[in-house]
């Protein structure tokens, strides 16, 4: 090595040093990086929390950009986005990557939940890993909803709309709730201007921190893996798990890997379908309505939430009874709060698991899958009678699973991770 690289290192190490003896650098480092022991085994459904890093992260920067020349007033809202999309230097590829990330976001936050439900990762001792994700889960909801209203499209006023109303169903406090949330009779550039101030500034600092949360509890109690097995338990000499490898360099280069590839798939979105026309839809991540601006005198003939939201959308149709809806919605989405009471299973992962929870857990994705297709539809008789088959089934994977788990023929799990 050439003594001017020398210099360079000891320069760098010296300066480690400095920072290190004022703020705990290394020990994070180690804690959390080069000695933080995660499974070895470790599959495709464990690349999802780190796309969900990403996601947000970009959702941050092109929405710091787009907040540059957006304005959240009734009268300029919707010009505003035109003149990013058209008039803005590389305006519309950032508008892309924000309305594209948002679809994205719930895309890889859908897996990342699946995994859990694949593997058990939400049983204990991760049940504050689980409800901390689950708290993500219901912010990132509020945060898609309030930014949806910003571009003041026919869609963003007409959704907020509808969904600000249903709270209106609940008895005593509805009116009032609906009017609080509003701060106006109808949606108006007031509630324009506190859901930019919610979507901008207060859900994202709270998902940051709870992100923050997130994977301090999975740090504390340690990944779980497509086995199910708790590496923690069968440590060497050293006190280091036998089933464990450090997750830098190992997994660090593994993630970066599935990012790039995840990005090659992420602009092919942004450049050759931004709006996700597929058939049958006005598009799926940008919907038609929504080139046409807020107009509070016209209902659009076909209101429907973004897909992310259907299935839930779906089982409020199903109901008959409007505050029934509203319950049956608000169940549908707080019931994964439960799973780990609700799964008596000593087993973790689906490979060990008995035919009970299989057959379960694929009737549940059909159900929800299906769901959310019908969500997008017209509401005709036959799509709201499917709606309501789905739905039962939906709530069924719940309701029973103390039952069907606790009698499952669960498989012996092994002592030590399969490759
Ligand atoms: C901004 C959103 C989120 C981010 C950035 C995030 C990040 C992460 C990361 C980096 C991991 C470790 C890597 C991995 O297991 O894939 C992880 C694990 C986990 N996350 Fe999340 N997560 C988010 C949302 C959620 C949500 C919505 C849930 C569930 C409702 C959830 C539940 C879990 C569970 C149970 C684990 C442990 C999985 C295991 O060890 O098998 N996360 N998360």
């Amino acid at each position: 090595m050439a003594n001017s690289d020398n210099q360079v290192i000891n320069a760098l190490v010296g300066l480690r040093d400095w920072v290190d003896d004022r703020f705990p650098l290394m020990q994070n480092w180690n804690e959390h990086l080069a000695k933080y022991y995660a499974p070895k085994n470790f599959n495709f459904w464990y690349f999802f929390g780190a796309f969900a890093l990403l996601v947000f992260v970009i959702q941050i920067v092109t929405g710091i950009w787009l907040t540059m020349n957006y304005k959240p007033s009734a009268a300029e809202a919707f010009a505003s986005v035109e003149y990013i999309m058209r008039d803005v230097s590389w305006g519309w590829f950032i508008r892309y990557m924000h309305s594209t990330g948002a679809s994205a976001f719930f895309v890889v936050i859908y897996l990342h939940m699946f995994r859990a439900l694949l593997y058990g990762s939400y049983k204990k001792p991760r049940e504050l890993l689980w409800l901390s994700g689950m708290a993500i889960y219901l912010l990132l909801m509020g945060e898609a909803f309030f930014g949806y209203l910003l571009p003041w499209g026919q869609m963003s006023y007409w959704g907020a709309q509808v969904i600000i109303s249903l709270f209106g169903a609940l008895p005593i406090v509805g009116e009032e709730l609906a009017l609080w949330i509003r701060g106006d009779f109808v949606v108006s550039d007031v509630t324009l201007n506190r859901f930019f101030s919610l979507h901008v500034i207060a859900f994202p600092f709270l998902i940051a921190a709870l992100v923050g949360v997130h994977i301090l509890a999975l740090h504390e109690v340690g990944s779980n893996n497509p086995d199910g097995i708790e590496i923690k338990k069968n440590k060497n000499a050293e006190g280091i798990p036998v089933d464990g490898i450090p997750f830098h360099p190992y997994y660090t280069v593994k993630d970066i890997w599935g990012a790039s590839v995840f990005m090659i798939f992420f602009f092919a979105v942004i450049f050759f379908a931004p709006e996700m026309k597929v058939p049958g839809t006005q598009g799926l991540f940008l919907e038609g309505a929504n080139f046409i601006p807020a107009d509070p005198l016209k209902t659009p003939e076909h209101i429907a939430p973004v897909w992310y939201f259907t299935p839930f959308y779906a089982i409020l149709r199903a109901v008959p009874s409007q505050l029934g809806g509203v319950i049956a919605m608000g169940l549908a989405v707080s019931l994964f709060l439960l799973l780990p009471w609700l799964d008596r299973s000593p087993v973790k992962s689906v490979r060990y698991r008995g035919t009970n929870y299989k057959i379960a857990l694929t009737l549940f994705i059909i159900s929800f899958l299906i769901l959310g297709w019908l969500g997008l539809q017209v509401a005709t008789p036959l799509y709201t009678w499917m709606a309501r088959i789905f739905t039962v089934v939906y709530f069924l994977f719940f309701f029973l699973m103390p039952f069907y788990t606790a009698v499952d023929s669960d498989k012996e799990v092994p002592e030590r991770v399969t490759s």
